[in-house]
């Protein structure tokens, strides 16, 4: 097998990778361990910056995000037994952010990408990556039923795997340069069956511990809290969860609304950067190269970001021969990354009760969210950051499409 770009993984970076080389008229060929049901049955983001939306709409992928998907002019911050709300759209001169199911934005790029003829093979076995120092990398595989192993012969190939898959093991480990710090939060993340309870979402710091009020549609809402990284979900009945959610959300006059829980689950939280996004003929994009705790809602944003300037790059490679922004990659990828690796990390150590912490590290944590909640200046740094900086290169889509 031959194509151009062989790509790993099927998640946002890998589909919307191959979906961005598509409309430059570049072939691609995807392999994805997991079955197409399951990759639009996991359950994980729901917060769209402007830029993510942007690009899906000029891509043409866009349309049910737009009629299914809801736009967000502001958040709110709780704290103290009150809340305060951030009006992003007016500190951003009109910008918002959308909540859309991550497999939602997975089953309409699948949908688009199947449509237009594309490879994708899913359940692939035992993938791994070789001759990536030279200009004729391969990747090895087995398919689903197969015992033999298939060879797929690239110019590029492009590791979107997330944080586990084999691409950035790929790169010799004393070249590999990685940055990262691991917190002591986990998020227990349900989706229940009950009404919207606000308008918009609220982030909650409470002496018990951070909890999310998100949603999904008006009958659907996603809420998250705080917990033990290495606790154990059997350990979680519903009942528990509503009585930490009213206890961590409730205020006079406002309850949030019970209902079946109809999936739970628990993640642990860590900042993660491979500074090596770029070895060889491969190119790392999305969680294969960096991780973000999810507070700041940036992961599938910068996995969108990354494949954008990949693409661009890839484009100028294949019609003018032009290297400048294939061999400037990383760097370019990596200003966008570390100032949402720094949001990150920011929104994360405001609102999370670290129970190691002593009262005078406590007291700072709430004159820091006392500060974003009445300064002007402090709230549009937030607003600007959760609507998305802007991505580091812009593509007009409608050249070759
Ligand atoms: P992935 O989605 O991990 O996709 C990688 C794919 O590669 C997978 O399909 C996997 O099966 C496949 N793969 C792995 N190994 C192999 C192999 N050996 N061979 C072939 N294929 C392989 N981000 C936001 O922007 N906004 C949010 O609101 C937000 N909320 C979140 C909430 C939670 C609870 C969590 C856990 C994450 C959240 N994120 C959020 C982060 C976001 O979900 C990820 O950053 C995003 O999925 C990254 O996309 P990706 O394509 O890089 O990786
Ligand atoms: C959601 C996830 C996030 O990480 C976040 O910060 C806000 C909302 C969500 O899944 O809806």
């Amino acid at each position: 097998m031959h194509t151009q770009v062989g790509i790993i993984g099927a998640g946002p970076a890998g589909l919307l990778l191959s979906h961005l080389l598509h409309l430059q008229g570049i072939d691609s060929i995807i392999l994805e361990s997991r079955s197409r049901e399951e990759i639009e049955g996991t359950i994980r983001a729901g917060v769209l910056e402007q830029g993510t939306v942007d690009l899906l709409n000029a891509t043409g992928v866009g349309a049910r995000m737009m009629k299914e998907g809801h736009a967000h002019h502001g958040i709110e911050l709780q704290f103290n037994g009150r809340r305060h709300r951030i009006d992003m759209h007016e500190l951003t001169g009109g910008k918002k952010i959308t909540v859309y199911a991550q497999h939602e934005v997975i089953k309409d790029l699948v949908a688009a990408r199947l449509e237009a003829g594309a490879k994708i093979y899913f359940n692939v076995k035992d993938v791994s990556l070789h001759q990536i120092e030279t200009s004729s990398p391969l990747i090895r595989f087995q398919l689903e039923n197969g015992t033999d192993y298939e060879e797929l012969n690239c110019d590029f190939i492009a590791g979107c795997d997330g944080f586990h898959g084999p691409s950035r093991q790929a790169i010799p480990a004393n070249l590999r340069v990685e940055k990262q710090k691991i917190y002591p939060f986990g998020w227990l993340g349900i989706l229940a069956k009950t009404p919207q309870v606000n308008p918009e979402l609220i982030y909650s710091n409470h002496e018990r511990g951070f909890a999310l009020i998100s949603t999904r549609s008006p009958e659907i809402q996603r809420h998250y809290i705080q917990v033990d990284p290495k606790d154990d979900i059997t350990n979680w009945s519903d009942d528990r969860i509503w009585s930490e959610l009213h206890a961590r959300l409730d205020m006079d006059g406002w309850s949030i609304l019970d209902g079946p829980i109809i999936q739970k689950n628990i993640v642990s939280m860590r900042s993660f950067v491979c500074e090596t996004m770029h070895y060889g003929n491969l190119f790392l994009a999305g969680d294969a190269a960096h991780i973000v705790p999810p507070t700041g809602a940036k992961g599938l944003n910068l996995a969108a970001a990354d494949v954008q300037v990949l693409a661009r790059g890839l484009s100028e490679y294949y019609h003018s021969g032009e290297e400048d922004t294939l061999t400037r990659y990383s760097e370019i990828c990596l200003r966008r990354i570390w100032k949402a690796q720094r949001f990150s990390y920011w929104m994360t150590t405001m609102l999370h009760r670290n129970f190691e912490h002593s009262s005078f590290e406590h007291n700072i944590q709430l004159a820091e969210l006392d500060y974003v909640t009445s300064s002007q200046a402090a709230a549009t740094s937030l607003a600007e950051n959760y609507v998305g900086l802007p991505m580091e290169i812009q593509t007009n889509y409608s050249i070759r499409i």
